[in-house]
């Protein structure tokens, strides 16, 4: 899609015109800008049953355009959540038209760049396909939509600035998405780091991000022995993304903040083999790191003035007769000895060696995402992702960042007895808790014990938010979603 400001030719160039009405007490307001459009609808038939109930469309025909007018409530309900999944909504089925968008007409609230962005957000994370393996579809590639914006209100450079904003982080969530729908077939650990470093090399080029990746060797010199006992059934090697961004006019007093994603490929469950019911979609298990990828992506394609290293554990948890057996007791990076109960728990193993590594690296915080229980789904639902850490004030603000985002976040404890949970009668640690109970806390308490030098960490359980979420108009109705890396990404830029 081709995004034009204020053009002279947007009437020559669209089909339809989009513009907005509220219904303040019952009266239908035409907020539009455009004197002709306010008359023509006002002297409709039609729009006497007209409400402009939030998201109620009305479509008219002028000489030239298709004119459609959408509801929005009464203006002091509307939220920008509300804008933006009601802008989906209605923009969706017209993604692949020209459309000339009345920008002046939407909101009192949400007015000027807030209200652009938040259309331009619902447009580009609306426009969003997984289709490389339909053949059909393929041959189908029609030639680019056009969308000009309209406004008397916005100039041509806080138009450019919001545009390349949206852009930076709506691209960044296709990233995430291409990542995580793919089949795991084709995105094994090692394909996985290729497609990450193609990637900064084609889209971060001269963005000051440099790009290490460890191979097994490497990974065994580093003594990352949890990890590589999750890569032990693999047919593939495990790699170790590192990637480092620095800004432009860093100095000592730049913050520094890494983030560290679970990348397993796929997660049969190891011995402790899934059931064949939940092994379906465990391709997504890498939800974790495709999210930290695509929010440190677009925060340095948005220039943040942070410090960020990007740290991303990549393999599958697969099965042979080489894979680790439960009862398995092995020492982590940090040295801390840890009994293997259940090989299913592997995404804690793997993440213990990472934030063991990147602690070395000295970073002021770290944030770390993974789809790490089936827990955290009973706990909260496929809605919302669960926050836990060691330093309240830096989840504030990620929480804070969520709020910006219009995405859900929400604490849960981190308490001693989940704590004592994880401790090993024969090790220092197991990887299980008990029971079935307080999954998602449990899994937290077990990975606190490899951040170090009291750095501030916080950790995001997306095992619910990663994949469909069928109640956001602007995400895929199936398959990844991308949510949180707008979260994260926003975090990363204050
Ligand atoms: N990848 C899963 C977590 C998961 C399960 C995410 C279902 C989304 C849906 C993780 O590796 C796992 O299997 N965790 C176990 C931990 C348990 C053995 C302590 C789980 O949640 O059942
Ligand atoms: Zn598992
Ligand atoms: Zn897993």
């Amino acid at each position: 899609m081709k995004f034009y400001f204020n053009s002279k030719n947007a009437s020559k160039e669209t089909t339809h015109l989009i513009t907005a009405a509220s219904s303040e007490k019952e009266k239908v307001n035409f907020l539009s800008v455009c004197k002709d459009t306010k008359k023509m609808l006002q002297s409709h038939p039609l729009s006497k049953d007209y409400k402009a109930g939030l998201g109620e469309v009305l479509s008219l025909t002028n000489e030239t355009h298709k004119v459609v007018v959408f509801g929005l409530g009464d203006q002091k309900d509307l939220t920008s959540e509300k804008l933006r999944r009601n802008f989906a909504k209605v923009l969706k089925p017209l993604l692949k038209k020209n459309l000339m968008i009345d920008v002046d007409s939407f909101s009192k609230k949400h007015k000027g760049q807030k209200g652009l962005e938040i259309l331009l957000e619902a447009l580009m994370l609306s426009d969003y396909s997984f289709s490389k393996y339909k053949s059909k579809d393929k041959k189908d590639k029609k030639k680019e939509s056009s969308m000009h914006i309209l406004s008397d209100k916005l100039t041509p450079a806080k138009f450019k600035s919001s545009l390349e904003r949206i852009e930076a982080i709506s691209s960044s969530v296709h990233v995430c998405r291409d990542f995580v729908n793919e089949a795991p077939n084709v995105l094994h650990s090692e394909e996985y780091a290729k497609l990450i470093e193609k990637d900064v090399k084609e889209n971060l080029k001269g963005c000051g991000v440099k790009v290490k990746i460890l191979k097994k060797s490497e990974i065994k010199k580093e003594k990352m022995n949890l990890f590589l006992s999750v890569n032990a059934g693999s047919a593939y090697e495990p790699r170790l993304v590192h990637l480092t961004y620095t800004p432009k006019k860093a100095n000592k007093k730049t913050k520094h903040v890494a983030v560290v994603g679970k990348g397993i490929t796929f997660d049969t469950g190891g011995y402790s083999l899934k059931p064949s019911g939940s092994m379906i979609g465990m391709k997504f298990d890498m939800g974790g790191s495709a999210t930290l990828y695509g929010a440190f992506r677009s925060a340095v394609l948005q220039k943040s003035k942070n410090k960020i290293t990007c740290v991303l554990a990549m393999t599958d948890n697969a099965v042979n007769s080489l894979a680790t057996m439960p009862d398995s007791i092995v020492k982590g990076r940090n040295g801390k000895t840890v009994e293997i109960l259940n090989t299913d728990a592997e995404g804690r193993l793997i993440l213990a060696d990472a934030l063991d590594y990147t602690c070395d690296l000295k970073p002021d915080e770290i944030i770390d995402a993974a789809t790490l229980t089936g827990a955290c789904l009973v706990a909260f639902g496929i809605e919302v992702c669960a926050l836990l850490g060691n330093d309240q004030k830096m989840m504030n603000n990620l929480l804070k960042s969520a709020k910006e985002a219009d995405e859900y976040l929400w604490q849960l404890p981190l308490i001693d007895e989940y704590r004592d949970q994880m401790k090993s009668k024969i090790a220092d640690l197991k990887n299980i808790g008990k029971a079935r109970m307080a999954g998602t806390a449990t899994a937290a308490a077990f990975l606190e014990n490899f951040i170090k030098n009291d750095i501030s960490w916080s950790h995001l359980d997306i095992a619910g938010v990663c994949d469909s979420q069928v109640h956001l108009p602007y995400c895929p109705t199936n398959g990844a979603s991308g949510v949180m890396v707008r979260t994260v990404s926003h975090y990363l830029m204050s």
